[in-house]
């Protein structure tokens, strides 16, 4: 837990004191308690301390620790290396087995104290609910934070945005076989509870069916589960005003399917329904924000699974919109239901402008690596107030290109679409971009691959420790409150 008092009580078990490079030595900042003020400024002359980015000097001065930390340069430093700095003294053997601690920031700029929030609170965040802890000795959670500072509304609205991209995370990390699409109807329903202005519709394999979402339908086939496509209306503004649309790519398990991923590629893809749990987080975040808009949030819920049941290479599919699609690749699937999911919204409600978020292509990964979601749009203004989106949130995104000739690239001989790109491990990303495109009834359209951005394997990244990041959800949150 997080709160904020204007000045330090010293009550806390432990007092982080943020210090950038070229004040050290001045210790001038008038929240650090006199106590500490000489000995920093000993450190300081001694050059034992003086600040160095993600520097950690442990002192105990009555009984009391002050933990002091390095942000480096102050001109040097940035929203992300604040955060990271923040996330390691946090995790930091000093903190272990201490219960609360106040923090001392190193200036008091709304950009500073939200990365403060976020370092703690989306940096501390762990995923171990299968691990059994040790018995003795283990290290303690949910630790409360004071930050010394004026409190203010944006900060409790930091607090909120952390809860939501953290609730994406722990829906991403978990098994497929337990995050199925039952599960995330049920998850969906609990987060609307109680929200009069909302309003749910959910499409089983009978609805799809009469529809003639085949294309969604076809990608499940292989699945014991049922395919869903869920969508919930928030009306937060009147209702003549037209709707922002955010749909997401919920593949629960992505096997690649009859092509099948080879091992090596497969055991991470309980992760490609990242786009939904995305969705799923933001819409909690803007429920509880409660902004003067119509915003309509949908998941586009299958399984790519293989069996007798399954599509299959070389099929030929009807759309909801009419157009057949060739099904050249059985693991390119998760741009066939958000096709149909994107033209169903588009040709259902009103909406003034959509945007889809998908795991969608491994090429993003080689193309953009963990740090940057790839950003696609059919309209540059739209693409630059996204970019901007993600420059306030430090959740960030890279445009490529989409342009009339990709129409090209998405050709068949034998219907009026493919699944696939015309050339193999020719510009993957823009070219599932480009077949999305021709699915949203030129609508505004914005399309957001976190193939790479949604999950890191290993090594920490940025602020994220391994597994889901919730990649999008902040700046989805920052765009549709904005815009
Ligand atoms: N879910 C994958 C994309 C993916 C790859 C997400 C790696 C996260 C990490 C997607 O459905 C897929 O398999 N795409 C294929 C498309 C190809 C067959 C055109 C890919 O990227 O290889
Ligand atoms: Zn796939
Ligand atoms: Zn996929």
């Amino acid at each position: 837990m997080i709160t904020f008092q204007a000045k330090t009580q010293g009550h806390q078990t432990a007092t982080l004191i943020l210090l950038y490079k070229d004040t050290t030595g001045k210790a001038q900042h008038p929240l650090i308690p006199k106590d500490v003020t000489e000995p920093i400024k000993d450190l300081a002359e001694k050059k034992q301390f003086d600040g160095d980015k993600g520097v950690l000097f442990p002192l105990m001065i009555n009984d009391q620790l002050y933990l002091l930390v390095g942000l480096g340069k102050q001109k040097d430093a940035t929203p992300t290396s604040i955060r990271i700095v923040v996330r390691q003294a946090c995790l930091s053997a000093y903190l272990k087995n201490t219960p609360s601690a106040e923090i001392i920031p190193a200036d008091h700029e709304t950009e500073t104290i939200i990365a403060v929030i976020e370092g703690i609170l989306l940096g501390t965040y762990t995923w171990d609910k299968y691990i059994t802890p040790p018995k003795e000795n283990a290290p303690i959670k949910d630790k409360d934070y004071v930050i010394i500072t004026k409190k203010k509304k944006t900060y409790e609205d930091s607090i909120v945005i952390c809860a939501g991209t953290n609730f994406t995370r722990d829906l991403v990390n978990d098994n497929a076989d337990t995050v199925h699409s039952e599960f995330l109807e049920k998850t969906v329903r609990d987060v609307i509870k109680g929200h009069k202005n909302t309003k749910l519709t959910v499409f089983g394999r009978k609805e799809l069916k009469a529809r003639g979402m085949n294309l969604h339908l076809a990608v499940n086939q292989g699945s014991r589960y049922e395919p869903k496509l869920i969508i919930v209306e928030y009306n937060g503004d009147k209702p003549n005003n037209k709707y922002s649309a955010i749909v997401g790519k919920g593949i629960t398990y992505d096997t690649g399917g009859l092509n099948l991923k080879p091992s090596g590629y497969m055991e991470t893809m309980r992760m490609d329904m990242g786009g939904t749990a995305s969705v799923i987080g933001t819409m909690q975040n803007i429920l509880a924000l409660a902004p003067k808009k119509n915003i309509l949030f949908a998941c586009g819920i299958a399984e790519n699974a293989i069996g007798p049941g399954a599509y299959k290479p070389g099929d030929i599919i009807k759309s909801f919109s009419g157009k057949t699609v060739e099904v050249a690749n059985t693991d390119a699937e998760g741009r066939l239901v958000l096709a149909d999911a994107l033209s169903y919204l588009t040709e259902t409600y009103k909406i003034k402008r959509v945007i889809d978020i998908a795991t969608l292509t491994g090429a993003c990964v080689v193309a953009l690596g963990h740090d940057y979601t790839g950003l696609m749009s059919s309209q540059d203004d739209f693409a630059q107030k996204m970019l901007t989106s993600a420059q306030a949130t430090d959740d960030r995104a890279w445009q490529l290109p989409i342009y009339p000739e990709l129409k090209n690239a998405v050709k068949s001989k034998i219907a009026d679409i493919r699944n696939l790109g015309f050339a193999k491990g020719a510009a993957g990303t823009i070219t599932a971009g480009e077949f999305l495109r021709q699915f949203t009834n030129d609508v505004p359209w914005a399309h957001l691959d976190i193939a790479g951005s949604a999950w890191v394997d290993g090594a920490d990244r940025m602020y994220f420790g391994h597994g889901a990041t919730g990649a999008s959800v902040r700046l989805l949150t920052h765009f549709l409150r904005n815009h």
